[in-house]
């Protein structure tokens, strides 16, 4: 079964806090998203394997340890996803880097795909699928099957703010997939946005609304 991990951690609530305020800039938006991923990969990367490599220190040689096996790849499902991307790049510049395509049917709320570019040996990789808002699952739950349809296995997802609701979607569609969530919300309204939640996570980072 999934691991659901809430981060509950006093920078993401005082950064979250900031995003959720409806006079907060885009710059200023654009640039928490970016800290809030940042802050959420550390924890999802906590059990990545270790291997033992000899440095040589100014003073001795000594074992160190770096990442083992081929590095990560990062996920972002366009259009919000693209600046959680951005957070984990600064602490992970190896990473490669896919996109997925999916916006949310505002009337059905359901997921439309249309783009998806995956690096080649992505299915020998840990694969980290970000989205900021997690809200009734559809898009998480799509952009999951459109990996799994390519042959990848290991996926774990990321997100800012998800709704009760779409984190039981995902558990319920992919068991073997753990969640990250910075803060866990209350609750969807009737279209389906995060309460008390942000808004629009794509129109809030890009200014489109
Ligand atoms: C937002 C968000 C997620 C999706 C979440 O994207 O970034 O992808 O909604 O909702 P769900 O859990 O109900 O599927 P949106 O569809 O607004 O597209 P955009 O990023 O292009 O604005
Ligand atoms: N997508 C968003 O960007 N925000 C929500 O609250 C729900 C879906």
């Amino acid at each position: 079964m999934a691991d659901v991990i809430i981060m509950d951690h006093p920078l993401i609530h005082h950064k979250l806090g900031i995003m959720r305020r409806k006079d907060t800039s885009t710059k200023e938006f654009r640039d928490l998203v970016t800290e809030v991923a940042m802050l959420i990969s550390y924890e999802a990367t906590r059990n990545l394997p270790l291997k033992d490599i000899e440095v040589e220190t100014p003073l001795t040689k000594t074992i160190a340890k770096e990442i083992a096996g081929k590095k990560l790849c990062i996920v972002p499902i366009l259009r919000a996803g693209l600046h959680m991307a951005d957070g984990i790049l600064n602490l992970i510049p190896n990473a490669k880097v896919g996109h997925l395509g999916l916006y949310r049917n505002e009337e059905t709320l359901e997921p439309v795909e249309y783009f998806c570019k995956l690096p080649s040996d992505a299915a020998d990789r840990e694969i980290f699928v970000l989205d900021p808002m997690l809200a009734t699952g559809g898009s998480a739950v799509v952009a999951i099957d459109m990996l799994k349809k390519r042959g990848i296995k290991k996926v774990r997802f990321l997100c800012l703010i998800a709704a009760p609701e779409g984190v039981e979607r995902l558990k319920k569609a992919h068991p073997d997939v753990d969640i990250y969530i910075g803060i866990l919300d209350e609750r969807l309204n009737e279209k389906g946005y995060i309460l008390p939640g942000l808004g629009d996570a794509g129109d809030r980072i890009y200014g489109t609304k």
